[in-house]
């Protein structure tokens, strides 16, 4: 196979963990590849997303801001693209067209079943707190996996409340300030929102009421362990840290440009952890 190209477009760039996420995996793999952090300003995306192909590259993610844009940008979109009205991953077709597609959903869904294998959806009810970007991608994950109740608490009740109405059922907003009640008879409860984040206050969430198999799930991934996913195991939760989803919604990009799918391991976190600012 000839060089493959592919990188990450945002502005700033310099936060990103793509490229040490995707090089770890160029380098296991010994692909004849690269994977670079593309500064791109706003004003600059349709130009930079329409040179990919003439530049060779095999596609790019795209990331804060330009997620939207791109979406708007793009020649094809995926469902899940079009139900988030953002890109997060970009894949150049043999015909020089632009794919825009979003695997949020996708990373938070396996690396939950990896760290919570006996978590049903069927069972009951789940709780989101967040109703912005990742919390739109992961209600949209759940519903297709057929959960039948998903309480969304937003800090602005006015966004749950739209989003329940655009969703239907299973969505109905839940106050957030009865949040803490929204916890029972719950089999999940998921973070999405910017609390518990470095230089964040954290949640305000007291777990006492969600039932001793409920899973505790935080997409926040700097730093690792928030002090929910810390209280959640003290209470003897199974805790799910949002290193993972990062991780699993590589997968698809990686192997959509370089032909191989890559496998989430022990190896990959430790890499990416390792390029994370102390
Ligand atoms: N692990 C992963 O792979 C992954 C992927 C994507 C995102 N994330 C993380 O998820 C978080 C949200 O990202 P996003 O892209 O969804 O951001 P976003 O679209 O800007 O949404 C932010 C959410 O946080 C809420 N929020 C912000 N400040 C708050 C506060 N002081 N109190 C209560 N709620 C507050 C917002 O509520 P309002 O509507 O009231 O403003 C909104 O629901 C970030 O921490 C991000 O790093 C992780």
């Amino acid at each position: 196979m000839s060089f493959r190209l592919s990188g990450v477009m945002g502005w700033p760039i310099g936060h990103s963990r793509s490229p040490a996420l995707h090089g770890h995996w160029l380098k296991r793999h010994d692909i004849a590849g690269a994977y670079v952090p593309l500064a791109v300003q706003p004003e600059r995306l349709e130009q930079a997303l329409r040179a990919l192909p003439a530049l060779g590259f095999a596609g790019c993610n795209v990331t804060v801001p330009h997620k939207e844009a791109a979406f708007r940008l793009v020649d094809h979109v995926d469902r899940s693209a079009a139900r988030l009205g953002a890109v997060n991953t970009i894949v150049v077709r043999p015909d020089g067209t632009l794919e825009g597609r979003n695997t949020d959903g996708e990373g938070f869904l396996r690396h939950l079943e990896a760290c919570a294998p006996d978590w049903r959806a069927a069972d009951r009810p789940v709780l989101v707190l967040g109703a912005g970007g990742a919390g739109r991608a992961i209600v949209g994950t759940l519903a297709d996996m057929g959960v039948g109740e998903i309480r969304v608490a937003n800090r602005t009740d006015a966004r749950a409340e739209a989003l329940a109405a655009e969703f239907g059922r299973p969505l109905v907003a839940w106050p957030w300030t009865r949040r803490t009640e929204g916890l029972a008879d719950c089999s999940l409860v998921v973070n999405t929102t910017q609390l518990g984040m470095v230089g964040w206050p954290a949640l305000d969430l007291p777990l006492d009421l969600l039932p001793p198999d409920g899973v505790v799930n935080d997409i926040v991934y700097a730093p690792l362990e928030t002090a929910l996913l810390t209280d959640a195991r003290r209470r003897g939760h199974i805790a799910v840290d949002g290193l993972g989803m990062l991780l699993h919604q590589a997968r698809a990009g990686f192997a959509a440009w370089f032909g191989i799918e890559p496998v989430v391991d022990e190896a990959l976190r430790q890499a990416v952890l390792g390029s994370m600012p102390p």
